[in-house]
């Protein structure tokens, strides 16, 4: 089968590495990829966010399938101008891709589907600002409806910032992302990521994991793409997996359907757990990333099968995938200055060492230089990960690994599945 994945990340160099292990597979294409991904299939200068010029790429190398790891080229149509071609995508539709770029559409979706989530108002009008919050207690969450690079949340107990940050998002801080603000009641509990692939009928259950979304260790600093994850997480028990899948996964997949927009891709959700069971905080029309690395971690399966049947509507027909019994972690190796003003350019050493089978060292913001060294290009730069019969073994594994690399004025946490070593007690 020959493939195009979509992306230049992290999440998007796990893939590579996975797909490029499948028995089908009889070329890999990446757009734009990076150094790393490089070293494993044929890279192409096209933008992950450039549609028409990944639709090109795609009738040019005649690709059988094509993966799209970020989301930017999803609400711009991508998926839609493969299916005019008769390419099969992995990613669903502008239309369907709604789930992740329009808040305002995922709350009411849930309202109309009665999905489990906490009681949201949109506000389009600056003028409404004070009548809405007055429903609300604090802590405000406040959301802007479109896509805004993670930055588009605000959550503060203090009325009149919350009031504030509104406005703020109205008068255009994010452009047309924030042309409508979503208020949302404060959820309580333990977050944790829950992947499933669709094929726009069927849904099926892909893992697990929980990311660790500040800066710094113990859950302190800014928030930020995702410092590190693991997999599976103890807080996602089988009794909750279960309860989001029946709950909000299978509603969404039939309503979607049912609303025109069938869901074809990975379905993300973004859980908040708590005493009550499972509440959804927000979809993705994507991978999580960090989470897709250490899922590909764990896969024992072929991947690409499963790729290309929730593309091609063949997902009642496999087998559930097989994962090993082993922990996985991912630790975000972060360039100096993330996540507000990310230092570029440091020379990275120590990162293409052979680390062992267990331990895989996924590139993200990586670049080469002319002297073909690797350079930080990103904010999270590099993603070292491990696999082991236990979270702590999986633990050291990465962090011994971690400590061969260096990245002038780099970070990482150093306190990556603190929650499930805490529930071990
Ligand atoms: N790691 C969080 C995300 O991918 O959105």
């Amino acid at each position: 089968m020959i493939v195009l994945l979509v992306g230049s990340g992290g999440r998007e160099h796990a893939l590579a590495w996975k797909i490029a292990q499948s028995p089908r597979l009889t070329r890999l294409v990446v757009a734009p990829g990076n150094p790393g991904i490089a070293n494993l299939a044929e890279v192409r200068p096209v933008k992950a966010d450039d549609a028409e010029g990944l639709l090109a790429l795609a009738r040019e190398i005649e690709a059988e399938l094509v993966v799209v790891g970020p989301e930017a080229a999803l609400e711009r149509g991508l998926a839609d101008g493969l299916a005019e071609a008769g390419i099969a995508c992995f990613g669903p539709t502008a239309s369907a891709a709604r789930l992740e770029s329009s808040k305002a559409f995922t709350k009411t979706f849930a309202d109309r589907w009665s999905l489990p989530t906490a009681a949201f108002a949109v506000i389009d009008d600056p003028s409404t600002i004070d009548r809405v919050l007055d429903r609300f207690e604090p802590p405000y969450v406040l959301k802007a409806d479109g896509l805004a690079a993670g930055k588009g949340v605000v959550i503060s107990s203090d009325r009149t910032e919350a009031a504030r940050a509104a406005e703020e998002m109205l008068g255009g801080r994010f452009g047309q992302a924030g042309a409508r603000v979503v208020v949302e009641a404060f959820m309580d509990g333990e977050e944790a990521s829950l992947f499933a692939l669709c094929d726009g009928k069927t849904a099926i259950a892909f893992g697990g994991a929980q990311d660790h979304k500040r800066a710094h260790d113990g859950d302190t600093g800014p928030n930020t793409g995702g410092m590190g994850t693991y997999s599976p997480a103890p807080v996602l028990t089988a009794e909750v997996a279960e309860a989001a899948f029946a709950q909000m996964v299978e509603p969404t997949v039939r309503g979607m359907a049912v609303e025109g927009s069938p869901y074809r891709g990975v379905l993300y959700a973004g859980l908040m757990i708590g005493a009550g069971g499972p509440r959804l905080v927000e979809y993705n029309a994507r991978f999580g990333d960090p989470e897709c690395q250490v899922l590909m971690l764990r896969l024992e399966s072929d991947l690409l099968p499963y790729l290309h049947a929730a593309a091609t509507g063949g997902l009642a027909a496999l087998p559930p995938p097989q994962w090993r019994d082993e922990v996985a972690i991912c630790v975000v190796l972060a360039a100096e200055g993330y996540p507000d003003a990310p230092r570029t350019g440091a020379v990275i050493e120590g990162a293409e060492a052979a680390f062992g089978p267990d331990v895989l060292v996924f590139h993200a913001g990586v670049a080469r230089d002319v002297e073909g060294r690797l350079i930080a290009a990103g904010g999270r730069v590099l993603n070292v990960c491990a696999r082991a019969p236990s979270l702590e073994q999986a633990r050291e594994r990465a962090y011994a690994a971690i400590a061969r690399i260096h990245l002038p004025g780099g970070f990482h946490r150093t306190d990556i599945g603190w929650r499930a070593l805490d529930r071990q007690g």
